[in-house]
C-alpha cells in the first residue's frame, strides 16, 4: 500500500463555530475487529480510516473508553499544550497498573509535576555525554559476537544493549546483580507486553493466567530492586556515582523529604519500560532504512567515519519521523466536554496524537515517503508536526538520553563494519503493544570494514 495519499481536513463541512456534541466518525467495524487490527495491523488500519474520515476519526478498542485518533498538527498542538487539569495523560493509563501507582507515567497535575522535576535534572542534556563511553562499551561487547556475511535480524541484539545500557547507567547494576537482572527484566517486559492492553485480562487467575504470570515475574524484579535501592542508600561512595538511582536516592522533593522506596521503584521501572524498547528499535529502524537507501548509508558511513556528528543526528531525526516508535500520545478528557476539531467530546474520551500519521502529511514533509535526512539539516520542523517524543509537559524526558545512545551504538556499528544494502522490500511495521519495530526483526547483513 502506498504510504503518502492526499490528507483531507477534519470535516470540511463543519462549523467549528457550532460544534457537533460527541464524537467523529470513524470505522464501522465491530469494536472486537477493531482492537485486533489495532493490534496487528495497526498503521495500514490507520492509514486507510485517515483516507476515509480525514483528520480526526473515532476508534473503537475493546477495554478502553472513546477514543479519537487526531493527526493535524493544529489539533496536535492544542491537544498537547492543554492545561494538565483538563487533559490527563496518566488517567487510565494501561501502564499505571503495570508499573505501579507512583509511576510518571500514570500520575498528572501536580503530583506528575512533583515527579517529573526530579527525574529531569539527571536526565539534563550535558550530563547525557557522560554516559557515551559507557554505552559504547558495551555495544562493543554485544557486536563482538555478531556474524558476518550472513543475514541477521538485529532488533533483539539492540534490545540486549538498549537493556544492559539501562541497568549500568541508570539503575547502577553490576557484576551479579546485572546478570541476575537483565535475565528477570527480559522476561517481565516480555510478559508484560503481552498483557498490558489486556485490560480486561487484568486479573491474577493463578500463575497460569497471563496477569498471574506477570504478578509473580513482578515480584521477582522487585525484591531485586528494592535490594538495589537498600544497597545504594548505604553506599559510602553514593555521591561519586553517577548512575541515575544514585541521583534518585539523594533527590528531594521541594518540602525536603526524599523520595520513597516505593516511588524509586516505579520510575525505574518506567525508565526501562519508556527507554529500553524505544530507543533498540529505532536503531533496528534506522538499519533497515539505511540498507535500502544506499546513497544515505554511504553518505552516513564516511561522514561517521571522518569524525562528524551532524548527519548522524540528522539520520536519527529522520528514522523517527519515518518510522516513529511509539505509536500515540494520549490524553483523556477531563472536563464534561472537550472541545477540538469541531466536536465537543464527552468526559473520559481518550485523544491519540498519532506520529505516523502526521509524519507522512505531505504538507509538512514534501515526498514524505523518501528517506531523506537532509530535510532535518536545513531547519527543525514545528513541535506540532513532528512528535515522536509527544509534547508539552508530558513530552519525553529521555529524548537527549535516546540520541546520545543512538549515536554511540551507530558509531561503532559503522566503525567496525560495512553495511550491505539491500534491495528487499521494506519491513513491515511491527506493533509490540505500545512501541513499532521492523516487522522481520530489522535483517541486514555486515561485512567487515573495508
Ligand atoms: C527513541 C527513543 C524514545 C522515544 C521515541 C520516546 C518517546 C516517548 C513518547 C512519545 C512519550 C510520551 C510523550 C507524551 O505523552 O507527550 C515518552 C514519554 C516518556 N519517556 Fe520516552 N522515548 C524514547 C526514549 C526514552 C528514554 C531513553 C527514556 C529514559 C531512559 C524515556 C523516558 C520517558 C519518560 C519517563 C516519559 C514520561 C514523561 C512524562 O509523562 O512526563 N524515553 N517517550
Amino acid at each position: 500500500m502506498p504510504e503518502t495519499f492526499p490528507v483531507t481536513p477534519v470535516r470540511p463541512d463543519l462549523d467549528v463555530k457550532s460544534p457537533v456534541r460527541g464524537m467523529p466518525p470513524g470505522p464501522k467495524m465491530p469494536m472486537a475487529l477493531q482492537s485486533v487490527g489495532f493490534m496487528v495491523r495497526n498503521v495500514p488500519m490507520m492509514r486507510r480510516a485517515q483516507r476515509k474520515y480525514g483528520s480526526m476519526f473515532e476508534v473503537r478498542l475493546l477495554g478502553f473508553p472513546k477514543f479519537v485518533i487526531i493527526s493535524e498538527p493544529e489539533l496536535i498542538a492544542q491537544t498537547l499544550r492543554e492545561k494538565p487539569n483538563i487533559l490527563h495523560a496518566g488517567t487510565g493509563s494501561p501502564l499505571g497498573t503495570v508499573l505501579g501507582a507512583n509511576s510518571i507515567l500514570a500520575i498528572d497535575e501536580d503530583v506528575h509535576l512533583r515527579q517529573r522535576k526530579l527525574l529531569l535534572r539527571p536526565f539534563h542534556g550535558e550530563r547525557m555525554q557522560a554516559y557515551a563511553d559507557e554505552v559504547e562499551e558495551i555495544a562493543d561487547q554485544v557486536m563482538d559476537d555478531w556474524p558476518l556475511g550472513v543475514a541477521m535480524p538485529t532488533a533483539k541484539s539492540m534490545h540486549l544493549i538498549t537493556l544492559r545500557v539501562i541497568l549500568r547507567t541508570i539503575f547502577g547494576a553490576r557484576g551479579a546483580s546485572m546478570t541476575e537482572l537483565e535475565r528477570e527484566l527480559m522476561e517481565f517486559v516480555e510478559v508484560g507486553q503481552r498483557v498490558v492492553l489486556l485490560r480486561f485480562a487484568h486479573r491474577d487467575l493463578g500463575p497460569k493466567s497471563p496477569w498471574g504470570a506477570f504478578v509473580r515475574k513482578r515480584e521477582v524484579v522487585d525484591r531485586i530492586l528494592f535490594a538495589l535501592i537498600d544497597e545504594a542508600r548505604i553506599d559510602p561512595e553514593l555521591e561519586e556515582r553517577a548512575d541515575i538511582l544514585a541521583l534518585l536516592v539523594q533527590a528531594t522533593h521541594d518540602d525536603g523529604s526524599p523520595m520513597t522506596d516505593r516511588e524509586i521503584r516505579d520510575q525505574l521501572l518506567t525508565l526501562l519500560v519508556a527507554g529500553h524498547e524505544t530507543t533498540a528499535s529505532t536503531l533496528a529502524w534506522s538499519l533497515e532504512r539505511l540498507t535500502r537507501n544506499p546513497e544515505v548509508l554511504a553518505r552516513l558511513t564516511e561522514s561517521v567515519r571522518a569524525g562528524e556528528a551532524e548527519y548522524l543526528d540528522a539520520v536519527f531525526d529522520e528514522t523517527l519521523r519515518i518510522r516513529p516508535t511509539v505509536s500515540l500520545a494520549v490524553r483523556s478528557v477531563q472536563v464534561d466536554e472537550y472541545e477540538l476539531g469541531g466536536y465537543l467530546l464527552p468526559c473520559d474520551t481518550r485523544i491519540g496524537c498519532n506520529p505516523a500519521l502526521v509524519h507522512h502529511d505531505q504538507r509538512l514533509f514534501p515526498d514524505p515517503d523518501r528517506f531523506d535526512p537532509t530535510r532535518f539539516l536545513a531547519e527543525k520542523p514545528s513541535n506540532s508536526a513532528y512528535i515522536p517524543f509527544g509534547g508539552g509537559i508530558r513530552r519525553c524526558i529521555g529524548s537527549a538520553f535516546a540520541r546520545m545512545e543512538y549515536t554511540a551504538v551507530m558509531r561503532r556499528l559503522l566503525e567496525r563494519f560495512d553495511l550491505e544494502p539491500t534491495s528487499l522490500p521494506s519491513e513491515p511495521w511491527g506493533f509490540r503493544s505500545i512501541t513499532f519495530t521492523p516487522g522481520n526483526g530489522g535483517i541486514v547483513t555486515l561485512r567487515p570494514r573495508s
